[in-house]
């Protein structure tokens, strides 16, 4: 099996796979990343969103050979319960989320956003949430809570 070397969450990693493997398939399976959730499988619903270096790509859709070298950050990289990340507070200031499962994906794409662009209009926002779904209909709240965490975000 050939090796692929990546940063996941800040940690380095050799792994002997198969190259074609999606990502999603090796986070889930084998590392017990579970955060990236399984939606359709087909890089359509953003439910396995994780950030590839600076953009949220879809690891389900994503093969291993794709990811040499670069860093990954998964929802278990962003924050945790007791250090949250600001987008995490701020969605659930906002209430924003209902049954849950979108939300991981949603918040990766909220962070890669940020990241390249800490001060988004609300329409920056929706364009880059616009590959997310969500049955839920929690848009609204969600552009809010982005708003929110990237003026927490300005303040310091
Ligand atoms: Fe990957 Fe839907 S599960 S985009």
């Amino acid at each position: 099996m050939p090796t692929v070397r990546f940063r996941l969450n800040g940690v380095e990693m050799d792994v002997d796979a198969d190259l074609d493997r999606p990502l999603l398939d090796l986070l889930r399976g084998e590392f017990g990343i579970i955060g990236a959730h399984f939606g359709c499988g087909a890089g359509e619903c953003g439910a396995c969103n994780v950030i590839l270096d600076d953009r949220a790509v879809a690891s389900c859709d994503t093969p291993l050979w794709s990811v040499a070298d670069k860093d990954i950050t998964t929802i278990e990289g962003l924050g945790s319960a007791e250090r949250p990340h600001p987008l995490q507070r701020a969605f659930i200031a906002e209430q924003a989320l209902q049954c849950g499962y979108c939300v991981p994906g949603i918040l990766i794409s909220a962070a890669a956003l940020l990241k390249r662009n800490p001060a988004p209009s609300s329409r920056e926002v929706k364009e880059a949430l616009d590959r997310n779904l969500c049955r839920c209909g929690s848009h609204n709240r969600m552009v809010r809570a982005v708003l929110r965490a990237a003026a927490e975000m300005a303040a310091g």
